[in-house]
């Protein structure tokens, strides 16, 4: 028993060494959207880079494979020491299928790629502003070449796209999300036409001229309710919002204000504090092992839509903040709290993802979602996405983009070359919606409680039923764990059934 803990503490510290320095190279880039001076971005390219690799050099070091291998058996998964707790045994699988990833690619292929996809960011930059997709075609045409040659490194037993899914959502393949995006597809779209069909909502309270300084007081506030500790965490400005954690200890969002718009500033915080307080709930003895981290993207972005939407738009929340809300800003003192909580829902179909409301939200990831299927499996060529996209725009939204700018060269992630990352957006609304049911059954008074202000009990159950696990299970085993269900789209279908029903009054 002693050696065979002696050998778990001998690869945790091995492996803690990778951690340690991702950390370091995340808090960089913290610094380059944030307060890096602009002269000095070459060289922090270089920094990165030359942490990234060894990163990658630590995680596939003989060392760490020697370690690795007195514990499980890399090639079968057998696990070689039946001593270890249960929570070990897991993170020794993990380690292992994370090991088996990280040396699948051969080094002059993460080369190459890195610099394709460097190169394709700036054509990107370039084509959307000068609303060429043709400039773009080319680059597009061999990224996608090498997600393919990269699915067939890492192996895949159907469909390569499994392969690229996975290094995204572990363990979730093409055709469980093909089923469950399906389902929710028919869903949306006959609840879109219900509330296109009845009268329309009144947003125009939440545009005017709301002062930054009081949208970041007011957002503070917010923070603090939630337990966002600052003496762990900063709010900072930045082009695009986001949240970064270099550890358990520090982890930090941002944020951007318009003066114009009174809700943007509160969604992001909500939802960048979100994936922070994920991150801060990760238990600091397990830092450096798979036990304390993150278990995938779709799950990371199940915590933050839950701040942002399950309480950020709910009414009991609103019950609470809205009263203070005009104490910042008087010019809504008028209005009614359900006048408020119409505006904040207000669904209305439109080109942009980034922009889109709850409803729609899904039929833009489930867009991406089939066109990047189809190119990985050979069955849609380059040329014809623009003409593929804004027919599937018309379909599914009945919106016709004009230029490829507001159609298929909106967002960035086809350019970074990451194939197999649009899922865990929408993947992360469902989770969020299923987790929320058994959050329901718990604290059944949870609107009773939002009314009052509360909000660290939510803290405290995401804590104890998602943080505290790391990457323990994977995102289906902790849903069924924590719901007794397996994964569905169900309720979440029924969660925007209800609640727009009663919006839209229909
Ligand atoms: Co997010």
């Amino acid at each position: 028993m002693k050696n065979q803990n002696k050998d778990y503490e001998n690869l945790k510290k091995i492996s803690k060494k990778a951690r340690v320095l991702s950390g370091v190279s995340s808090l960089l880039e913290w610094d380059q959207e944030t307060y890096m001076p602009e002269g000095a971005s070459e060289i922090r390219g270089e920094q990165l880079k030359t942490l990234a690799g060894i990163v990658h050099k630590e995680k596939t070091s003989p060392k760490f494979k020697k370690a690795l291998s007195k514990l499980i058996d890399i090639e079968t998964g057998t696990i070689l020491n039946d001593q270890l707790s249960e929570p070990q045994k897991a993170a020794l699988k993990v380690w292992r299928d994370d090991y088996r990833k990280d040396t699948a690619l051969p080094a002059k292929f993460v080369e190459n790629f890195a610099e394709i996809t460097s190169k394709s960011i700036l054509v990107w930059r370039n084509s959307k502003k000068t609303n060429s997709f043709l400039h773009f075609a080319p680059y597009l045409e061999k990224i996608v070449q090498m997600n393919k040659k990269k699915a067939d490194y890492l192996g895949y037993q159907d469909n390569p796209y499994d392969a690229l899914l996975d290094c995204f959502e572990p363990g979730l393949t093409t055709n469980e999300v093909l089923h469950i995006f399906t389902e929710l597809k028919q869903g949306i779209v006959s609840l879109l036409s219900k509330i296109q069909s009845a009268a329309p909502v009144d947003d125009s309270l939440l545009n005017g001229d709301f002062s930054k300084e009081k949208q970041i007081e007011f957002s503070e506030q917010i923070l603090h309710a939630m337990g966002y500790e600052k003496k762990y965490g900063r709010l900072d400005f930045s082009a695009h919002p986001f949240s970064s954690a270099a550890h358990p200890t520090d982890s930090r969002i941002t944020t951007r204000i318009h003066s114009s718009a009174l809700m943007s500033n509160i969604s992001v915080v909500l939802h960048e504090a979100g994936h922070a307080l994920y991150e801060m709930g990760l238990p600091q003895e397990t830092y450096g092992t798979p036990l304390g981290d993150s278990i995938s993207l779709g799950m990371h972005e199940s915590q933050s839509r839950w701040w942002e939407t399950r309480i950020g738009q709910s009414k009991a929340f609103w019950s609470y903040y809205l009263p203070l809300l005009k104490k910042y800003f008087p010019q809504i003192s008028n209005i009614s709290l359900e006048d408020f909580y119409r505006a904040i829902n207000k669904v209305s179909p439109s080109m942009i993802r980034v922009d889109a409301d709850e409803v729609t939200y899904g039929l833009h990831v489930i867009l991406r979602f089939e066109m990047e299927k189809d190119l990985i499996n050979g069955n849609l060529k380059i040329r014809d996405i623009p003409e593929v996209w804004n027919e599937k725009m018309e379909k599914l939204l009945g919106l016709k983009p004009k230029n490829p700018a507001e159609g298929c060269l909106q967002d960035i992630h086809w350019s970074m070359g990451s194939f197999g990352y649009f899922p865990t957006y929408t993947l992360g609304n469902l989770y969020a919606a299923q987790l929320f049911e058994a959050f329901n059954q718990v604290h059944s008074d949870w609107e009773e409680r939002l009314r009052q202000g509360e909000l660290i009990f939510i803290k405290e159950w995401l804590n104890e039923n998602i943080h505290r696990f790391g990457r323990q299970y994977r995102s289906q085993e902790l849903i069924k764990k924590v719901t007794g269900q397996d994964f569905s789209a169900s309720p979440y279908l029924q969660y925007l059934n209800q609640k727009y029903a009663s919006i839209y009054q229909f």
